[in-house]
């Protein structure tokens, strides 16, 4: 760290952005508080603006937003297509031959693709779903790695109305199948394998045993690599069925309120839940996000590390940017294969000017040592975001200097998979607080409270909550409409984040993690209830209870207490067998990185576990009220 930056911590001072980012940004620190001021008072005319300035409408709306609470819908009577927006329009507008996607991957293939390109292929695809018999409203779920033929296959379920439930290709095949059979999905188009620090990863095995018996499932679409796999019965071949159909295709006005995806994430159950989101509010408020958090320009090269996978990938990879008509580069590989310098690499050799991470990315970095991005030539970036957990200070600190060279913005974005996008963020011309995610974005109206709902004083841990609907807000959980109004009862009719906050005199929000059972490894959401069942399920054990513990580069990791069945006897092959059992259940993500063998868990007179006891236990901290414990 330079002495610098240590004073500035030290002071706890704010930042500024460097000044040619401040002199060409789109919003200044005087905008931000004017037109949030603004945006406040009137939210239906500020987005009513916004969304005839940003977006292409084929209807224009009637009602800007009509709320019957709990429920809401933005721009109703509004038709538009999400992938006109993203396509069709910017090549009306002369930018055919603008590169859309680099594609790379850990051999340094390469792939680039514009967007006259990139609409061809989606009307393709998008043709022969429609042949396939696929029609509006049909679930489509798609379990592939981040490749252009993953961004196709989304952009084309959109392109007809199909909604896209996309999921990550490192779940498990049970995980898989949960959320085929939740989503009921009639297609499912899937990557042969994936690569990953030199080694095949299958995924069209992990289909097969997740899709069996599923008779509801009339087609597998596979897309296959260089390995070729031999297709039986309900598959096709990802390029063969689309090899007759037109590379023309007209965007189908859809109404505003058409469902776009649906996003399975976790909750504080076993089950995650469907979160779903619709075209026209998604549309806009990813778009507006996109351009101000990282001011985009027409020449930037845009890269965002997230994978498609998860909402920061659905909304910073695809819909976002390309809405924006922005060039982003992808890339299929690990953060450290074949070394930890393959990043700084990628953005000194494609001149990446705005990045976008995770601080536990961050964290990996700063322990592989600062000689590794020092070995690049990184004066191409102007803009760091950050994404999915609190980046303390250190980290953030760390970011600024070795990655942006004390001559970036770092900014950071709070969101969730059920806000669409950026709640809280520091715009890059807006003064920065290392640690502090930031101030609200236009139109959201935040408020850290106390349990009755009511207004918390400044610098007072309470609950964090957004008080009126915003366009992207998620508007159900898919056939679980009780899990939606949740969100907007358990809080005085606030959405209710489950998130602890901070609130500073500037109005600068800290977020200080979740207030609810849900972890946060890695960036990466996953509920302590999830990883119970599947320890659980496992034939030798009785009962489970699961804790977060503070980890160095994850942020989080998982430990599991487990009281085994009776007549089993602890071993290292147990334990093995255990952790097996999770990956097999949910996935390398909600493996526990330590399983310790109990007879007892403390619980409540009415039986519930207390995890609060176990955790304060294990890190040695007060245990607090203990007057309901049992035992
Ligand atoms: C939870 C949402 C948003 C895309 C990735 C995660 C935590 C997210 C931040 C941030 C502090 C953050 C919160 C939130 N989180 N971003 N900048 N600072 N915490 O999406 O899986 O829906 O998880 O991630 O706890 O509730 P998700």
């Amino acid at each position: 760290m330079s002495d610098e930056s240590e004073v500035l911590l030290q002071a706890k001072q704010e930042f500024q952005a460097p000044a040619n980012i401040i002199a060409n940004a789109a919003i200044s620190e005087a905008g931000y508080e004017k037109l949030y001021a603004e945006s406040i008072a009137d939210p239906e005319k500020f987005w009513a603006k916004i969304a005839s300035e940003e977006l292409h409408w084929h209807k224009k709306w009637d009602t800007v937003l009509e709320w019957n609470y709990p429920d809401y819908k933005w721009f109703s009577g509004g038709e538009l297509n999400i992938t006109y927006n993203c396509l069709d329009r910017h090549i009306a507008g002369g930018k055919e031959n603008t590169l859309a996607y680099i594609y790379t991957n850990e051999e340094g293939k390469e792939e680039r693709i514009t967007y006259g390109e990139l609409l061809k292929k989606v009307n393709k695809f998008a043709n022969g779903l429609k042949e396939m018999g696929v029609v509006k409203g049909d679930r489509i779920t798609v379990y592939m790695p981040l490749t252009i033929e993953q961004i196709v296959a989304i952009l084309a379920c959109a392109r007809i109305g199909a909604i896209h439930s996309v999921v990550y290709a490192g779940f498990s095949a049970s995980a898989l199948r949960l959320r085929i059979e939740e989503s009921q999905s009639k297609v499912i188009i899937c990557s042969a394998y994936t690569k990953r620090r030199g080694k095949i990863i299958l995924l069209k095995s992990v289909v097969d045993e997740a899709v069996d018996g599923l008779v509801y499932v009339e087609k597998i679409i596979v897309h296959q690599r260089e390995e070729k796999f031999e297709l039986v019965e309900k598959e096709v071949d990802y390029y063969d069925f689309i090899i007759d159909q037109s590379d023309e295709m007209t965007a189908e006005p859809m109404d505003a309120e058409q469902p776009l995806f649906i996003l399975y994430t976790s909750g504080t159950t076993g089950k995650p839940k469907g979160v779903l989101h619709t075209t026209g509010g998604y549309n806009l408020f990813t778009h507006y996000t996109t351009r101000l958090a990282f001011d985009l320009k027409p020449d930037d090269i845009y890269w965002c590390t997230a994978d498609t996978g998860w909402v920061t990938g659905h909304s910073y990879i695809v819909y976002g940017p390309l809405s924006n008509g922005a060039t982003s580069l992808i890339f299929e590989g690990a953060p450290d294969f074949p070394d930890p310098g393959v990043w700084w690499g990628l953005i000194e050799k494609y001149k990446v000017t705005k990045f976008y991470t995770a601080p536990t990315a961050v964290r990996l970095f700063m322990k592989y040592g600062e000689a590794w991005p020092a070995k690049y030539d990184l004066s191409s970036l102007k803009i760091l975001g950050s994404v999915g957990e609190p980046i303390n200070p250190e980290a953030w600190l760390w970011y600024y200097k070795n990655i942006g060279r004390n001559n970036c913005v770092v900014i950071d974005t709070w969101w969730q998979t059920e806000t669409g996008g950026h709640m809280i963020l520091s715009l890059p011309a807006c003064k920065q607080k290392p640690g502090r995610a930031g101030r609200p974005f236009f139109g959201v109206e935040t408020d850290v409270v106390n349990k009755n709902g009511e207004s918390l004083p400044a610098n007072t841990v309470g609950l964090l909550v957004i008080k009126k609907p915003w366009p992207s807000a998620l508007r159900t959980c898919y056939n679980d409409a009780p899990r939606f109004q949740q969100y907007w009862t358990e809080m005085k009719g606030f959405y209710f984040a489950g998130d602890l906050a901070t609130k500073d005199e500037d109005g600068f929000i800290m977020i200080l993690g979740r207030s609810d059972d849900v972890l946060n490894v890695s960036g990466h959401r996953i509920g302590t209830a999830e990883v119970e069942s599947a320890l659980v399920s496992c034939e030798s054990i009785a009962e489970a209870a699961v804790i977060g513990k503070p980890h160095e580069i994850k942020g989080q990791s998982i430990k599991a207490f487990v009281i085994l069945r009776q007549g089993v006897v602890p071993s290292e092959t147990l334990l093995q067998t255990v952790k097996n059992h999770v990956r097999n259940e949910l996935g390398a993500i909600g493996m526990p990185d330590e399983i310790e063998f109990v007879d007892k868990l403390p619980k409540t007179r009415s039986g519930k576990i207390m995890r609060r006891v176990l955790k304060a236990k294990e890190l040695g901290t007060e245990i607090g009220d203990v007057s309901t414990l049992e035992d």
